[in-house]
């Protein structure tokens, strides 16, 4: 800004956010960002530049929780240098951990959860506690301000059920998101439409259990999931859906027929299953079977034969043998995934696996690069399969050469296009030429 500017307006405020876990987060970083541009603060890049550093964190595995105490030690200088300087933590582990944060780092000025951060502007000024990690009555998302009419990117997420009842016995989510809660239809149609008027062309559904979503519809009936689905399918200008993530308890008749019927549904599905041994599965307390999860598979892929399926799996989970181990792999052989996430098992303080004796490092080292190697042979042979065939892509940025777009598949792969002419936002046929590690590269279909 120059100084002329400055004169005549006063300098906004910069803000930076650091998002850190799941896309809940990413998409809970972009609401805090509303709320507070509505109190004169705009987004910087730079840390160095910034009013208020915002960190909204992860709990899921110990790794994630640590980082946010190692980035909170490397904001001291910064701290010393401009002592205006707010420091914020939301998340999950603001959730979590509350007043420890405060204690353990003294320079934090405020500490938000997950369910109160519309709160935010009002902490900044002093008018509510510098610690906000209840679960309050009201629904945050009504108390947050409008989103100003701005131009978005072409794919966007959109939360529409948050929390978790499931209470597998590693995962802090039940207790860091609190329980299952989805947002009304109406609301959610009217941010579909918000995101569409401004350029939105592919939406993600989130949730912690997102295919769990239910809710009155618009006809005064109980709407599923797979009805939200297709209410959304209705919306002129909304091209592509996608949602995540999913128990496979929660995959309802309706919901596998959407994939059938619903055009603008993706053909792609994340649906952990975590362990392929049913003693695991029951440890875990998942409450279905490998032979249940394969014969929705099963059913799934009867309704849409070109699903790509992905999934996370945990390895090394208390009293996991050799022979689970094994029945991991020969789920995933049967399944043949498109990718997957997978994990060494982390053991979370107040959850029901956190005292069982754990699996000797080593041995879940070796069993976790088994499993990837295995993993990582489906997603070569998957992103082979693509080639030769014409698949949508919508482009979202433009690739480090010049006229070359990058852009999702239909199958979220990312896809490299020489298209010097394409806009960011078109969304055209592309035939697929060539796989490589993490991407694909395709030519415009004539
Ligand atoms: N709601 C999603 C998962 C959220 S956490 C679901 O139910 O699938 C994302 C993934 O992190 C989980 O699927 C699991 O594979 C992994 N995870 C969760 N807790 C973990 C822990 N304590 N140790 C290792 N991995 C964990
Ligand atoms: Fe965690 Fe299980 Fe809930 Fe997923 S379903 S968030 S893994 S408790
Ligand atoms: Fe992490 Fe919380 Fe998401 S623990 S994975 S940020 S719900």
């Amino acid at each position: 800004m120059t100084d002329q500017a400055s004169k005549t307006a006063p300098a906004a405020k910069k803000l930076f956010i650091k998002t850190y876990g799941c896309q809940m987060n990413v998409y809970d970083s972009q609401r805090m960002a509303e709320a507070m541009s509505a109190e004169g603060y705009e987004l910087t890049e730079d840390q160095a530049q910034a009013d208020m550093v915002l960190l909204n964190t992860c709990h899921i595995r110990e790794k994630a929780a640590e980082k946010l105490y190692s980035d909170l030690g490397r904001l001291k200088p910064l701290k010393a240098e401009n002592p205006d300087l707010k420091i914020g933590v939301a998340g999950c582990v603001a959730q979590a951990e509350g007043e420890e944060i405060v204690r353990r780092m003294p320079l934090v000025d405020l500490v938000v959860g997950p369910q109160t951060y519309h709160r935010l502007p009002e902490m900044l000024r002093g008018e509510a506690p510098k610690i906000l990690t209840d679960f309050p009555e009201e629904d945050k998302f009504d108390h947050l301000p409008q989103r100003r009419a701005t131009r978005r990117a072409p794919a966007a997420f959109l939360t529409v059920q948050e929390g978790c009842d499931k209470f597998c016995a590693f995962c802090v989510v039940p207790y860091t998101r609190g329980a299952e809660v989805s947002r009304p239809v109406e609301r959610i149609l009217r941010e579909a439409r918000d995101l569409v008027e401004r350029g939105v062309r592919e939406i993600t559904l989130l949730g912690q259990n997102v295919n769990g979503w239910h809710g009155a519809g618009e006809d005064g009936r109980e709407w599923g999931f797979g009805r939200l689905i297709r209410a959304l399918g209705e919306i002129e200008g909304l091209d592509r859906i996608r949602y995540t993530t999913s128990h496979p308890n929660d995959m309802a008749d309706d919901l596998i027929a959407a994939h059938r019927d619903v055009p603008q549904l993706m053909p792609y599905l994340h649906l952990p299953v975590q362990s392929g041994s049913d003693r695991i599965l029951k440890a875990m307390n998942r409450k279905h079977t490998a032979t249940q999860y394969l014969r929705l598979i099963d059913r799934i892929r009867e309704a849409r034969p070109d699903i790509m399926l992905t999934s996370d799996f945990i390895v090394g989970f208390p009293g996991e043998t050799d022979q689970d181990h094994a029945d991991t792999l020969r789920l995933i052989e049967k399944v043949g995934f498109g990718t997957a996430f997978s994990f060494k098992y982390s053991p979370r303080p107040g959850t029901p696996a956190y005292e069982r004796a754990e699996v000797d490092t080593a041995v879940a080292d070796a069993r976790l690069q088994e499993l990837q190697a295995l993993l990582t042979r489906q997603q070569k042979a998957t992103q082979e399969s693509m080639v030769g065939r014409s698949l949508g892509v919508l482009f979202e940025k433009p690739g480090r050469i010049d006229g070359q777009m990058v852009g999702k598949s239909d199958y979220l792969h990312s896809v490299f296009v020489d298209a010097p002419d394409a806009q960011i936002g078109d969304l055209v046929p592309v035939r697929i030429v060539e796989s490589a590690r993490n991407s694909l590269r395709g030519e415009l279909a004539a």
